[in-house]
C-alpha cells in the first residue's frame, strides 16, 4: 500500500452520541467483523467499558474498502482500488481527552459525530478544537436521525455557527438502522488527506500506546511516519537508547494479524521484547538502530488534575500492588506514580489522574484486571503553599494558592437558575453567558478545581434532568482562604483522611465526613470517637459505642460448619478492612469519603 491508498481517521464525539456504535457498523460494512457478531461495541474491550457503557481506551482497527479515488462507491468492484483504512475509536468523557489527543496524532482526519436530538454538547466543542488544532480534516456526522425528535437542520445550524462547518458537508446517519452509512467511508477517502510520510526516508515510527500481554510481553501500537519496518529489524528508542529486535509485526484486523511488514502511513502493532512502561514510552520515536533520526514531536505530557494515595488493603500486599500498578500503567501512561508512606496506611503510592472518573476507572481496572485490593485516599488537587522561607514548613500567609479550571457548560435554557446556583455554591465566577439558539444556553465559568473533582458533574446532571454537558481545561492558580481539615480516630489524626477545604465550607464538610465514618465503621470491642478538627479546634464529633457481647459465640456456638463458613467469610471481608491504630475501617468507608465535597 502506497500512502495514497491509506487513510487514518478517528471518530470523536460527546459521550453517548454513538461513536462506538458507528465504529461497529463500519467494521461490519467492510467485513472486518461479522454482522451480528454477538458482541456489541466491538472496540470497547475492557470489562469496565462494558459495565459502564463508556469508552476508556482508544482502540485501533484496520479495514479494507474498495472505492473509486474520488470517493464514489463503485459498481465495477473489480477495477476499483482497495484502500486501507485505520479507524481509531476514542473515549468521549472529559477525563480521557488525553487519549483523544494521542490518537489524533496518528490521524489526518476525524468524523465529528453529533447526536441529532441533543445537538452540540460540551465535549463536541472540546473535541472539535482538539482536532482543529491538530489540523485534521473534519467530517461532521449527524447521527441518530432515526429518532422521532431528531432535528438535523438545527444541528447543522449549530455546527455552522459554532465551528463554521458547512451544512452541505454534514453526513446524516443512523448507526442503529444503517441509514446513510454508505456515504461515510467514501467521504473519508475523498475528504481526508493520505498520510504525508516519506517512503524512502529512514524509518521513524511513533509509539502510540502499549499494553502488557502475559505471553508476548509488551505490545506496542505504532504509526509508521516515514520508511518501513520488517519483522526481524533491529530498532532503537530515541528516548531510552535501548535496542530491540522486532519479533512480530502486523495490523489490528481487528485482532492482532501478523503481516511481517508495516509501510509508511500504516498503523499497526509490534512485539519487540520490551518488558515495562519504563521502556515502552508513549510518544517515543522508534527507528532503525543503524540510522539516527530527528525524533518526532511526541505528546504533551499529561496534566494531572487529581491526586490520590493507593494502598494495599492488606499491608503485606505491597509488592503485589506494585506489580499490578506497573502492568496497568503500561496500558495507561497518563497516570503518574510515586511511592509514599502514610503513618496510618503504611507503604503505598501517590498517583496523579486526569480526573475523578479516570481515578475511579483506574481503581476498578486494578481490581478487575490485576486482582489487586486497594484503598484509595481522599483525592487532593495540587495546591501551592507560600512558605515563609524555603526550609520551613510554616505557612507565612494563611492564603493558599489553589488551581482553577475554565469550565464550559451547555444546557437547555430553562435550567439557567439552578446551574447558576450550583456554580456559585461551588465558588465559581461567571465569565460568559450566551445562547447557542433559542433552546440552549452556553456558559463559561472559572471554578476552583477542588470544587469540580468531587461530584460536580453528577450534580450538574441531576439538576438539569441529565441534559447539561460539561467540559473543562486547566487555568491559573488563585489566592484562596483554605484550611486543612483533619480526621481523628480516638484522638489520633489519620493522615490519609485529611483534606483541604475552603474555610466557609469546613464546618459542613467536617460534619459530613464524621457522619459518613460513623455509618460505615462497625462497632468494635471498645468505644471509638471520630472527630473533625482544624488545627486543635474540633468542629464535629461522633462516638461509636463498644460492642457488648460476642455475637458470633452466641448465635453459632453449636454449629461448627456454619461457624467455619462464617469465619471464612469474615476472613474474605477482612481483606478489605484496614486497621488504623486499633480501629478496623472497611474499604467502602474510604470510598464514601471521596464523595464529600
Ligand atoms: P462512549 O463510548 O461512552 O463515549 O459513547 P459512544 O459515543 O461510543 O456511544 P455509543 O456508541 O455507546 O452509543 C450510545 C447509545 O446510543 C447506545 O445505546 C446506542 O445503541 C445508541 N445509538 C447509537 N447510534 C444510534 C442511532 O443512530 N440511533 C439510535 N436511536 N440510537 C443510537
Amino acid at each position: 500500500y502506497s500512502p495514497e491508498r491509506i487513510r487514518n481517521f478517528s471518530i470523536i464525539a460527546h459521550v453517548d452520541h454513538g461513536k462506538s456504535t458507528l465504529a461497529d457498523r463500519l467494521l461490519e460494512l467492510t467485513g472486518t467483523i461479522k454482522r451480528g457478531h454477538g458482541q456489541p461495541q466491538y472496540l470497547d474491550k475492557l470489562q469496565v467499558e462494558r459495565e459502564r457503557g463508556i469508552t476508556v481506551k482508544a482502540q485501533t482497527a484496520t479495514m479494507f474498502h474498495k472505492c473509486n479515488h474520488n470517493g464514489s462507491n463503485t459498481n465495477d468492484v473489480d477495477k476499483a482500488p482497495t484502500f486501507l483504512l485505520n479507524l481509531i475509536d476514542t473515549p468521549g468523557h472529559v477525563d480521557f481527552s488525553y487519549e483523544v489527543s494521542r490518537s489524533l496524532a496518528a490521524c489526518q482526519g476525524a468524523l465529528l459525530v453529533v447526536d441529532a436530538v441533543q445537538g452540540v454538547q460540551a465535549q463536541t466543542v472540546a473535541n472539535f478544537y482538539l482536532a482543529f488544532e491538530s489540523n485534521l480534516a473534519i467530517i461532521p456526522v449527524i447521527n441518530k436521525i432515526d429518532q422521532p425528535t431528531a432535528d438535523p437542520d438545527r444541528v447543522k445550524a449549530q455546527l455552522k455557527s459554532m465551528f463554521d462547518l458547512e451544512p452541505s458537508e454534514c453526513l446524516l446517519t443512523s448507526a442503529k438502522t444503517g441509514l446513510g452509512l454508505e456515504q461515510v467511508l467514501p467521504s473519508v477517502i475523498d475528504r481526508i488527506p493520505h498520510p504525508p510520510g516519506n517512503t524512502s526516508s529512514p524509518l521513524r515510527m511513533l509509539l502510540l500506546d502499549s499494553y502488557y500481554d502475559e505471553y508476548k510481553g509488551v505490545i506496542c501500537h505504532v504509526a509508521i511516519v516515514d520508511g518501513m519496518l520488517c519483522k526481524g529489524d533491529k530498532i532503537s528508542s530515541a528516548a531510552t537508547g535501548y535496542t530491540y529486535e522486532v519479533a512480530d509485526v502486523g495490523i489490528m484486523h481487528p485482532e492482532l494479524t501478523p503481516t511481517g511488514v508495516l509501510l509508511t502511513g500504516q498503523v499497526g502493532y509490534i512485539v519487540s521484547g520490551m518488558r515495562s512502561t519504563k521502556e515502552a514510552r508513549v510518544g517515543d520515536t522508534l527507528h532503525h538502530n543503524r540510522f539516527s533520526v530527528e525524533p518526532l514531536p511526541g505528546f504533551k505530557p499529561a496534566r494531572h488534575m487529581v491526586f490520590s494515595g493507593l494502598y494495599p488493603a492488606d499491608g503485606s500486599d505491597f509488592e503485589a500492588l506494585n506489580h499490578a500498578i506497573e502492568r496497568l500503567t503500561c496500558n495507561d501512561a497518563s497516570v503518574s506514580v510515586t511511592k509514599e508512606s502514610s503513618s496510618a496506611l503504611g507503604l503505598g503510592f501517590r498517583c496523579g489522574f486526569l480526573g475523578l472518573l479516570h481515578m475511579d476507572v483506574f481503581h476498578q481496572r486494578l481490581e478487575q484486571e490485576h486482582g489487586a485490593h486497594v484503598i484509595s485516599t481522599v483525592p487532593t488537587v495540587p495546591y501551592i503553599f507560600e512558605y515563609s522561607d524555603g526550609s520551613k514548613v510554616q505557612v507565612q500567609n494563611p492564603a493558599i494558592w489553589e488551581p482553577t479550571v475554565l469550565a464550559t457548560i451547555i444546557f437547555p435554557s430553562e435550567y439557567v437558575g439552578p446551574v447558576i446556583t450550583l456554580c456559585s455554591e461551588r465558588r465559581g465566577q461567571q465569565l460568559e453567558y450566551s445562547f447557542m439558539d433559542s433552546q440552549r444556553a452556553f456558559m463559561k465559568y472559572r471554578l476552583p478545581l477542588r470544587e469540580i473533582v468531587v461530584d460536580f458533574y453528577n450534580e450538574l446532571k441531576s439538576i438539569t434532568s441529565g441534559y447539561a454537558s460539561f467540559d473543562y481545561e486547566d487555568s491559573d492558580y488563585q489566592e484562596s482562604d483554605l484550611v486543612k481539615l483533619d480526621i481523628l480516630l480516638n484522638g489520633q489524626a489519620v493522615d490519609a483522611m485529611s483534606t483541604i477545604v475552603h474555610k466557609l465550607k469546613a464546618q459542613r464538610v467536617g460534619r459530613e465526613l464524621v457522619d459518613k465514618l460513623k455509618k460505615f465503621i462497625d462497632r468494635q470491642m471498645f468505644e471509638i470517637t471520630i472527630q473533625a478538627a482544624i488545627g486543635t479546634k474540633v468542629i464535629a464529633r461522633e462516638t461509636i459505642s463498644a460492642m457488648r457481647k460476642n455475637v458470633l459465640a452466641k448465635c453459632y456456638g453449636g454449629d461448627v460448619t456454619r461457624k467455619k463458613k462464617l469465619l471464612e467469610k469474615q476472613k474474605e471481608g477482612k481483606k478489605r478492612m484496614k486497621r488504623i491504630g486499633s480501629v478496623d475501617i472497611p474499604q467502602e468507608a474510604f470510598h464514601e469519603l471521596l464523595k464529600v465535597s
